[in-house]
């Protein structure tokens, strides 16, 4: 297990210096209604980061489609899934897709986790915990909604982005998940993240207009990451299965990721979670049997 963690820790290296890392900073993205664009700033905010010089570990949780592979354009030959059967290391699963930045692909994986019995459970979540400790960033995308499995890792991280677009029925779910987040991880730092706007000023309204309802029923406080405009160039980077931070770097999505992932730099430093329990330990506890 030591020799492992230590070839790893070798791998993501990638020749710069040594790491100091003692806990990954751990961000979900996630979202109330699906197709807002999650995978899309998960892939995209990685790579931003990966640039700003940070090691990023990019964790596929979605158990649907395999969202992550499709706008990076692989096809990862092993999958959590394989870890988890025992065929395979987290070594021969993490993906290099760019200097310092790997993808965790979560297959089906994803959803056999939940259905782990307890024994076996347990020794996933410390092989998992393993990765916290071998990035600067773990970067978590989720399925939609409020189903078990995302809500498993949406209320035991301690940093999530919720992302919605300004349609009426996104930010009602959104709302759902911020509520939910309210309720069951009130540690977290929240921050909204409005995708496909028409403009600065239509994201702050949704901001506001969220943030109204948030502070009359519940406790938790929601920041604005930052906003997407509605982009061609998103689309059309999807298509060439290209992120588009690379196939259009000086374009206006492109921008808008990196001053986002300068944003949450900037803020750095204070973990909510640092000083609690492990992301995925207390993912773990989700769905152990409750006596
Ligand atoms: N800012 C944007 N401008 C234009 N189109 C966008 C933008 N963001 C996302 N899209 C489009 O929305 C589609 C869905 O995006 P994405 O797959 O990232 O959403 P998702 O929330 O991960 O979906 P799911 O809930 O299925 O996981 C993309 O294929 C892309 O074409
Ligand atoms: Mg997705």
């Amino acid at each position: 297990m030591e020799d492992q963690a230590s070839r790893l820790r070798e791998l993501l290296r990638d020749g710069q210096p040594a790491a100091t890392v003692a806990q990954a900073r751990i961000i979900v993205v996630t979202s109330g209604k699906g197709g807002v664009g999650k995978t899309n700033v998960a892939v995209n905010l990685a790579l931003a980061m990966g640039q700003l010089g940070q090691r990023v570990i990019l964790f596929d949780a979605d158990m649907g489609m395999a969202n992550v592979d499709v706008v990076l354009n692989m096809s990862p030959p092993h999958t959590l899934t394989d870890v988890l059967a025992g065929r395979r290391s987290l070594r021969e699963v993490l993906v290099p897709i760019e200097p310092g930045v790997h993808l965790v692909p979560g297959g089906s994986g994803v959803a056999q986790l939940a259905a782990l019995e307890s024994a076996r459970l347990e020794a996933t979540v410390q092989r998992l915990s393993e990765l916290e400790r071998l990035s600067d960033v773990m970067i978590v995308d989720t399925g939609a909604g409020i189903s078990p499995n995302v809500l498993g890792f949406v209320l035991s991280a301690p940093e999530v982005i919720v992302v919605t677009t300004p349609e009426p029925t996104s930010i009602v779910d959104a709302y759902g998940i911020i509520k939910a987040i309210d309720q069951r991880n009130q540690h977290a730092r929240v921050w909204l993240l409005v995708n496909m706007c028409a403009s600065e000023s239509e994201a702050r309204s949704v901001y506001d207009r969220l943030v109204a309802i948030i502070a009359r029923f519940l406790g938790v406080k929601v920041r604005l990451l930052g906003w997407i405009e509605r982009d061609s160039q998103v689309g059309r980077a999807v298509l060439q299965q290209k992120p588009f931070v690379r196939a259009f770097p000086g374009g206006l999505a492109a921008r808008r990721i990196v001053t986002v992932a300068e944003k949450l730099l900037g803020f750095g430093g204070a973990h909510p979670g640092a000083e609690r329990q492990g992301f995925f330990a207390r993912w773990g506890q989700w769905f152990a049997p409750r006596s």
